[in-house]
């Protein structure tokens, strides 16, 4: 039996979106981070929700405040929110990967603040690569789950096609459902209200091209997703 939904609306959906960036320490004082300030994924999780659905947010650092009425799961490192994403993920319609995932983590975490040498000595850190959880979450995904998994594709390309080319790169390596590609650069995107991003679906097709505000940005997303999910079954 299925039950027919208004047309866009999450109602009864389950909706996981991660946000922000990542933290890896170093020691107890230092972390290795990065720009992400979380607004983009904050909207998303605030759009699903407006349509709905039952929204698990899994913060990363956030440089904006967390919508209300979503349920809220903070994190620190990549293996954190790899932690928290696969435990909410269970019997999720639609999983929202915005995150910005640190793709490595020092080889060691120094129990101690890690101390200055002398005068003309460098510092040389190593580091080890975290697991990659989106592509984790599809690989694991079984062949009867219906969920939908979106990754992000945040790239520096000089223009858009050199973007698209980078996004379908990803999508194919991820294996996702959809990839939503952004150019990102030192002035672009991070902390901005403002954004441009494509959707592209599993096939590499654009499915929607939206610019504006990160929350009209997130709504022409969700919108988008919330139409492409199956007909959920009883
Ligand atoms: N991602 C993830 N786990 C990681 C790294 C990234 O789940 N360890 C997710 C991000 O949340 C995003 C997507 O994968 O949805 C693409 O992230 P991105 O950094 O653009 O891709 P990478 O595969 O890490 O490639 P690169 O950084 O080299 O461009
Ligand atoms: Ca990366």
């Amino acid at each position: 039996l299925a039950v027919a939904g208004r047309s866009g609306s999450l109602s009864g959906r389950r909706v996981v979106v991660t946000a922000g960036g990542t933290r890896e320490p170093l020691d107890p004082v230092r972390f290795l981070g990065n720009r992400s300030s979380g607004r983009q994924g904050v909207e998303l999780a605030r759009a699903a929700r407006d349509r709905g659905a039952e929204v698990v947010l899994v913060a990363a650092h956030l440089e904006v405040p967390a919508p209300a009425g979503v349920d809220l799961v903070r994190v620190e490192t990549a293996a954190d929110l790899q932690e928290a994403v696969i435990a909410a993920s269970h019997r999720a319609d639609l999983v929202v990967m915005a995150a910005a995932v640190a793709d490595y983590r020092p080889a060691e975490v120094s129990e101690q603040k890690i101390k200055k040498r002398s005068a003309d000595d460098g510092l040389v850190l190593e580091l080890v690569q975290n697991p990659d959880v989106l592509a984790g979450l599809v690989s694991s995904r079984s062949p009867d789950d219906p969920s939908v998994i979106v990754g992000f594709a945040a790239e520096t390309a000089p223009d858009r096609d050199a973007l698209l080319a980078l996004a379908r790169e990803k999508l194919a390596r991820k294996r996702c459902d959809f990839i939503v590609a952004n150019r990102v650069g030192w002035d672009e995107v991070f902390g901005r209200e403002t954004t441009e991003v494509v959707l592209l679906s599993r096939a590499g097709d654009i499915v929607v091209e939206s610019s504006g505000t990160k929350a009209s940005v997130a709504d022409a997303i969700i919108d988008a997703l919330a139409g492409s999910l199956p007909r959920p079954s009883l």
